[in-house]
Parts: structure tokens; sequence; C-alpha cells
């Protein structure tokens, strides 16, 4: 490669193959770069439906909580694309809940969203490390939540989730700036997701929660979480590590 010639910069989106994953994997192959969706299902045909748009996407079958899978997402990553320069830490359990109040909730249930939601960003990222570290820096970006910053009822398991997140966030910023990796996060506010609609759940949040306690007061789309992905995963972030960043329409002030 000549010195002035632009490496393209290659992407992990695990959870990539619906919901917010699906349009933050295509925002960023729009933006340049060469994208692994990871999910669990349909992982390929995401994959496909991008490819023939042109864009430059391939699907791997990946289970967050597998340490295989993690290991064989970055090799997909490394053979197909030469490298992995940004993971997104977006797959999650969400719109299969089921809200209750916590004392209903069983153990099995908490360690189901504890194991994807935060064992899930944790392999991910010990699977990434070697990539990223192999390109002299990277960035890994994890998906919070507001519904943490500001506490919600009957989904303690998930808001315990993110909570870990965010202090998972924080921690490995401090582990990994010495080498150029830096770790932020998005926390979107209630989003109007394909899992969430076809779910049903905005028809459960109530107004408060979907537009009137927003600053904005209009539904959240996935595509409101585009520019702040950008731009934790680009250049002009350099210098901001193990910071959560609200993008809800000004709801959460952090
Ligand atoms: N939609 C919202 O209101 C909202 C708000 C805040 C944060 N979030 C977070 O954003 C992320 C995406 O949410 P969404 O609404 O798009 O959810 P979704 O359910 O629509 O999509 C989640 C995706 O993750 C995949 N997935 C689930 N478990 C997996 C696993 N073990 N391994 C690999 N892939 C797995 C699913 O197959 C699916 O493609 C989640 O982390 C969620 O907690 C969502």
């Amino acid at each position: 490669m000549s010195k002035n010639e632009k490496r393209s910069r290659v992407a992990i989106v695990t959870g990539g193959a619906s919901g917010i994953g699906l349009v933050l994997s295509q925002a960023l192959a729009e933006n340049g770069y060469s994208v692994v969706i990871a999910d669990m299902q349909n992982a390929e045909t995401a994959a496909k439906k991008l490819q023939a748009g042109g864009l430059n996407v391939v699907g791997v079958k990946a289970d967050v909580t597998s340490v295989e899978d993690t290991a064989n997402m970055v090799a997909v990553a490394t053979k197909t694309y030469g490298g992995l320069d940004v993971l997104v830490n977006n797959a999650g359990i969400f719109t299969s809940l089921t809200l209750k109040p916590f004392d209903q909730i069983s153990p099995a249930e908490w360690m189901k969203v504890m194991e994807v939601n935060t064992l899930g960003p944790f392999l991910c990222a010990k699977a990434a490390l070697p990539a990223l570290r192999a390109r002299g820096g990277g960035r890994i970006v994890n998906i919070a939540s507001t519904s943490q910053l500001k506490g919600a009822p009957f989904m303690l398991h998930y808001t315990s989730s993110k909570g870990a997140v965010v202090g998972f966030t924080r921690s490995l910023a401090r582990e990994l700036g010495s080498e150029g990796i830096t770790v932020n996060s998005i926390a979107p506010g209630f989003t109007l997701s394909t899992g969430v609609l076809a779910a049903g759940m905005e028809e459960k949040m109530g107004e408060v929660v979907r537009r009137t306690g927003r600053s904005i007061q209009r539904d959240q789309t996935p595509e409101d979480l585009v520019g702040a992905l950008l731009f934790f995963s680009g250049e002009g972030s350099d210098f901001i590590t193990g910071q959560t960043l609200a993008v809800d329409g000004g709801s959460a002030f952090l």
C-alpha cells in the first residue's frame, strides 16, 4: 500500500443482522468500512442484502457468549479484510424481555440477560484484542442504554447488565488507552428497532418514555445512533475514551 493510499477500515458489529445492529452495519459500510455482521441468526442473509447494494459486508454466525464463535468472528474479519479496527458490541437481550417486577425475575432469567449483555462484550473484546493490537490501535464501541442511567422499572436484570457495560467501558478504557485502543459507550433511549416493533414493545411504553420525556419530543429510530457511532469509530475521537454518550433526544443528562 502506498503512503497516500488509505486502507479500508474494518468493523465487526455483533447482533448486526437486525434491529439497531443492522442499521449500524449498513451505516459503517456506507461510510467506507468493510463490515463483518456477527449474529447468532440471519447473519449471512443480512450481509447478502447489503452486498446487493454494493457494500463490503460479510456475515458470520456467532453467539457472543461462545469463546469459539467470538474467535471465529475475528478470524473471519482478518481473513476476509486483512485486519480489524472497530468492534461494536451491540448484541444484547432486550426485545425478548418480559417486563416484570424484580421479585418475579428468576435466577435463570437474570443469568441469561447477564450472560449475553455482559459476558458477550467481554468475550468479544478478548477475541478482538490481538487483531486491534496488530493494527497498532483501534476502537471498541459498546451499546449501553439510558434505562440504566435514569432507572427503569420491571427490567432490573437488563438495567443492571447495562450498568455493567458502563463500568466495563470505563475500566477497559484504562487498560487499553496506552495502546491506542479507545473504549466508549453509546446509550440509546427507547428506540423503534425492528425487534422492538415486532415485539409490540412500543405499545407498552408510555408517552414519557417514547416522546414527552425527551427534550426533542419524537420517537427515536436506529438511524439516530449513526452519528455517534461514526464519531466513536473514526479519527475525530482519538483522545476520547471511557465515555458514555446518551443519544436519546435529551432525556438523560450525564
Ligand atoms: N431498542 C431499544 O429501545 C434499545 C435501547 C437501548 C439500548 N438498546 C440496545 O441496543 C442493542 C440492540 O437492540 P435492538 O433493539 O436492535 O434489539 P433486537 O432484539 O432487535 O436485535 C438484537 C440482535 O442481537 C442478536 N443477538 C441476540 N443475542 C445474541 C447472541 N447471544 N449472540 C449474537 N447475537 C445475538 C439478535 O439475533 C438480533 O439480531 C441491544 O444491546 C439493546 O440492549 C436497545
